[in-house]
């Protein structure tokens, strides 16, 4: 892990145009996922800033995502990323303890780091799991559990619901945030082109749409299931703020990647923001909850 931590400070234009390339050879989804987040870990810390939080909504997506969960009591967050959502509700709830899981174990570290700064170590913790086959043995042990903006990466989203329903208690939360295709419009052939592109390249396995997300959490057994669409409120404000932290910090962000890469990343931005109700995906927030107690 030591020197995946040190390789941060070994990040240039040309390492991570050669680590880009890297994104192109045959690997297994979790390891091409891990890659991913090597590659352009810099980017996502820049766009992040102090929050650590590695998603499109920052605080406000937080807020919502958990809004039905108990302030009390063991949850999981799953996909952890570096950290920034279980330490800021570890921060604001201290009565819940929060195991992070992730698949990235240089992110896992720097989780570990944030924190250890903030003195919450012996509540907010992090261990290497898998979303689609949680480290965790038999049932009952979260009273919540949570994934922001990870899902969409998942090669197996049936998987991950029946594990998040095992791994809860009876009466247990659940919700998750994130980017799923849009339904009940039709999308033009060329956004439907740019998107697979686009959201391939950084990680995303074929997205479903609420109402599959609906029926894999109901056939998994969740109750009280509802899909909130945040694509106005959250993800487009949020869309924007990224694009003009992309501006502000263009210096920092070429002492790590080429004028190119930023660039294709800007324009894929404002493809999105540009009529995102005509774009193939939505941003929404799920919440349900396991039957009983
Ligand atoms: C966009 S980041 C969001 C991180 C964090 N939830 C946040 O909001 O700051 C997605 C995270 O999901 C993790 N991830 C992707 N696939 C995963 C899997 N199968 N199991 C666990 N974590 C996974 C990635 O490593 C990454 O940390």
């Amino acid at each position: 892990m030591t020197a995946l931590v040190t390789q941060k400070h070994r990040s240039t234009p040309a390492r991570n145009s050669l680590r880009s390339m890297g994104l192109l050879l045959p690997m297994t989804w979790n390891q091409r996922v891990t890659l991913y987040y090597r590659t352009y870990s810099h980017f996502l810390h820049i766009l992040a800033g102090d929050t650590a939080m590695l998603n499109f909504g920052q605080e406000q997506l937080c807020d919502e995502t958990v809004a039905k969960f108990p302030p009390y009591g063991r949850w999981l967050d799953v996909g952890c990323g570096i950290g920034g959502p279980a330490c800021y509700f570890g921060s604001r709830r201290p009565d819940v303890g929060i195991t992070g899981i992730n698949i990235t174990d240089h992110q896992l570290v720097q989780a570990a780091s944030r924190a250890a700064t903030l003195g919450l170590e012996s509540r907010v913790m992090f261990q290497h799991g898998d979303a689609c086959n949680m480290p965790f043995d038999g049932t009952a042990h979260f009273d919540a559990l949570y994934a922001i903006e990870s899902a969409f990466h998942y090669p197996d989203k049936g998987a991950f619901v029946r594990e998040a329903f095992r791994v809860l208690k009876a009466g247990g939360s659940f919700a998750c945030a994130d980017l799923v295709s849009r339904e009940g419009r039709p999308i033009a052939w060329r956004d439907r082109f740019v998107n697979k592109v686009f959201f391939g390249w950084f990680g995303a396995f074929k997205t479903l749409g609420p109402s599959e997300w609906a029926s894999l959490l109901e056939s998994a057994g969740f109750e009280e299931v509802e899909i909130v669409d945040v694509t106005d409120s959250i993800f487009r404000p949020g869309l924007a703020g990224a694009l003009e932290r992309i501006e502000q910090e263009r210096d920092e962000l070429l002492r790590h990647y080429t004028p190119f890469s930023i660039a294709v990343v800007r324009w894929c931005y404002r493809w999105l923001l540009t009529d995102l109700e005509r774009r193939p995906i939505q941003y929404v927030v799920m919440r349900a909850r396991k039957p009983g107690a």
